[in-house]
């Protein structure tokens, strides 16, 4: 089968190789994939900057397709159903934290950027039917990492003011649509005023360029303040945050794209009673919640561009550029 692999190439660390096709052992299934999507990892693992990067793996945590086949043991009525695939390996047994042996299909596991995976039978979930192939590869990872972030730590819903940093990302796609789903109040961040105008079309109270001076102010006056921002920029920006929560104000972040901060507002942070939460991913209940809501507000991921499997690399490079307003799906089929 066709497959984009990382290997020990100096300059082209990806390569599309021809392997043969897995087989699924007891307890899993074998999936034809239809479509698989980027996430910002994909991009990290080829430039080198992930933990445990091992090579001669296939990349690729997002996927959706048919069940081919199936291992011994697992139900003969998934043959033939088209699924989406929870991305999660070994999350453990308390919903709270990940355990030492968690991981996410496409590093060190194969992954999706290939005609075909093999995963663990209950990581396969119904494709939500009002999603088509490409929508549905977009989903798994991005939508996991903001259920959690948005509803298990933000606990927002209905009237919440609420900050969606950077909306463009993403995972920042996902929470933004979660969250104008149950009626929060939303604001939103970009560095690109078309993604701020898309949103505005879609129900964000208001939007706020983060590359403009003074726009601090600005959200803070319109809003009146924030119960939650949910952030994967990281940086120093995290003290604007801290200065514009609201008193027990909650500030959610599940990345650091911009590094660490220089210093931290301790003295805010404490006297506002604010909590400082940081979220990976998200539990397989999670996962299950994820799609059940998705089915239920029939939210359908931001795509940015939809290729052909052969010009996966040009969407790696892209995703290092930059300036994509939501997901990069690749075609498999
Ligand atoms: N912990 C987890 O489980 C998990 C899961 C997924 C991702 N992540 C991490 O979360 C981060 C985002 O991932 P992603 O896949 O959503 O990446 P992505 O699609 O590349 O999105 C990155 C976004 O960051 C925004 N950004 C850049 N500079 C910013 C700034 N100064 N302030 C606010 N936003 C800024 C940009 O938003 P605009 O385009 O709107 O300007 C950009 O679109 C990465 O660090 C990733 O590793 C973590």
């Amino acid at each position: 089968m066709k497959s984009l692999i990382l290997t020990h190439h100096p300059e082209e660390k990806l390569q599309f190789l021809d392997i043969p096709k897995p087989v699924p052992a007891a307890g899993q299934v074998l999936v034809k994939l239809k479509a698989a999507a980027l996430n910002r990892r994909d991009q990290w693992i080829r430039e080198g900057k992930y933990p445990n990067i091992q090579f001669d793996t296939i990349l690729g945590s997002d996927g959706a397709g048919i069940v081919e086949a199936i291992g011994e043991g697992v139900a003969g009525d998934l043959l033939g159903k088209e699924v989406i695939i929870n991305p999660n390996v070994n999350w453990g047994e308390d919903p709270k934290v990940q355990s030492k042996a968690y991981s996410i299909i496409g590093m060190p596991n194969n992954g999706t950027f290939a005609e075909y995976i093999t995963v663990d039978a209950d990581k396969v979930f119904a494709k939500p039917q009002h999603l088509d192939w490409a929508e549905a590869a977009a989903l798994p990872l991005g939508g996991l990492t903001a259920f959690r972030a948005v509803f298990t730590h933000g606990q927002i819903s209905e009237g919440k003011n609420v900050l969606i940093s950077g909306v463009g990302g993403g995972v920042a796609q996902f929470a933004f649509l979660f969250a104008i789903a149950v009626k929060a109040k939303v604001f939103v961040t970009s560095g690109d005023q078309e993604k701020i105008d898309t949103c505005l079309n879609l129900g964000a109270k208001a939007g706020f360029n983060y590359k403009t001076e003074g726009w601090q102010k600005e959200a803070l006056r319109s809003s009146g303040g924030f119960d939650v921002v949910i952030d994967s920029a990281g940086g120093n920006q995290i003290n604007d945050f801290i200065k514009m929560a609201k008193p027990a104000g909650k500030i959610v972040f599940y990345g650091a794209t911009n590094g660490m901060p220089q210093n931290l507002d301790m003295f805010r942070l404490f006297w506002n009673q604010i909590t400082l939460q940081g979220s990976t991913m998200g539990n397989d209940l999670e996962f299950a919640d994820m799609v059940d809501f998705v089915n239920l507000y029939k939210i359908k991921p931001i795509i940015d561009s939809v290729r052909p499997f052969s010009e996966a690399i040009s969407a790696f490079d892209e995703m290092k550029k930059g300036g994509a307003f939501g997901k990069l799906v690749l075609l498999l089929d």
